[in-house]
């Protein structure tokens, strides 16, 4: 990319919360089974948050871990960008609640919606800044608890989603350094938005007594359509990157996809080629966490010691919207 600076990862961290829900909660409360949910889907556990946690509070436990890990603190921090669908409130932005609970301001924050890609929009939005010199340190955060836009009476859904948060420090990379970022994908389609939303709440159907009752609040998705989109979008935008950076998928050290259901993650592996020792799984542990799946993955693998330093990386996601995207970057 034509920039003045590159842009690194510096440090990442992630949070998710105390309680854990096995596939048997679901078992005991609807007609399904551990063996139906572990086959279709590979989840096996979700975290789910306690009573009076918000999406914020989530959010600083992931960003004081990765400060940390880059031995930085938050007023080192030249912007907050939060990739999220389930913010504190409409407004304000959840990243300027964050950054009240971080204790720093006069910093721009804001939040940015792209369903489960949110993160990979907001790492490739805070990137410009870091690269055109304008932040030296971009905290970038993807955070949800979905869990409270559920519908727990709708097995088609209820068993999906977990709550959870990661956090990862954009920073200027210097001259000598191995690490930096290589290229971002980013693409939309609208035309298929409504396959994949929350449609009663928002200003064109505000929340009534009849929206509540009818559960208009909570996630609405057609799965097995959104299916067929997340391995081609997906396949996609890694085909794009990579071709655009003339790397060859057999140079990948480690690719992040967004953990939405096991078997599109098998089926977007097998369609790049790369082997599934090289693919960072976690959906069998966290469900899926929406925007933070991917930055919740690359915190484990990194803590982990499965990616080190100088290893070649490709996270790609889609979600709501319908979006898609990936990061290509040498961590
Ligand atoms: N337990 C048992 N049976 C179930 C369950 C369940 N929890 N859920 C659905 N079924 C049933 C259906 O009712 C259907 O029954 P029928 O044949 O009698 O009508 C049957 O299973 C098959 O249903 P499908 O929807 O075709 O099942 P599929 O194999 O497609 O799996 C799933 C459903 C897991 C939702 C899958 O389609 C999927 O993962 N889709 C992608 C979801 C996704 O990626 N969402 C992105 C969200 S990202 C964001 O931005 C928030």
């Amino acid at each position: 990319m034509n920039s003045l600076y590159d842009a690194m990862i510096a440090g990442t961290g992630k949070y998710v919360p105390k309680e854990i829900r096995d596939n048997h909660y679901f078992t005991e409360r609807m007609d399904t089974s551990d063996e139906w949910i572990t086959t279709r889907t590979g989840m096996k556990y979700r975290h789910i948050a306690a009573p009076g946690e918000a999406s914020s509070d989530m959010a600083l436990e992931a960003a004081k871990k990765a400060l940390d890990a880059a031995r930085m603190n938050a007023n080192d921090l030249d912007m907050v960008v939060v990739g999220t669908i389930s913010p504190d409130h409409m407004f304000p932005s959840t990243g300027c609640m964050l950054l009240k609970k971080l204790g720093i301001k006069d910093i721009p924050a804001f939040d940015l919606s792209a369903g489960c890609t949110g993160l990979i929009y907001a790492l490739t939005v805070g990137a410009q800044f870091v690269m055109n010199g304008k932040a030296k340190n971009v905290l970038v955060i993807g955070v949800e608890i979905l869990s409270r836009l559920i519908n727990w009476q709708d097995r088609g859904t209820a068993i999906l989603f977990g709550d959870g948060a990661g956090a990862v420090i954009l920073s200027i990379a210097k001259n000598v350094s191995i690490s930096k970022l290589i290229d971002t994908d980013l693409t939309a389609d609208g035309t298929h938005a409504e396959l994949l939303m929350q449609k009663a709440g928002g200003s064109k159907y505000p929340a009534t007594e009849e929206t509540v009752r009818n559960s208009e609040h909570t996630v609405y998705m057609e799965g097995n359509k959104i299916f067929k989109f997340a391995v081609r979008s997906m396949y996609d935008s890694c085909h794009k990157i990579l071709k655009r950076n003339n790397i060859d998928i057999s140079k990948i050290d480690w690719l992040i996809p967004h953990q939405a259901n096991y078997r599109i993650i098998e089926s977007l592996g097998k369609k790049l080629g790369i082997h599934t020792n090289r693919v960072i799984v976690t959906i069998d542990k966290y469900a899926n966490t929406s925007s933070s799946t991917v930055p919740i993955a690359l915190d484990d693998a990194i803590r982990s010691k499965k990616i080190r330093r100088g290893d070649l990386v490709l996270l790609v996601a889609f979600g709501a919207g319908l979006t898609s995207g990936s990061v290509l970057f040498r961590y």
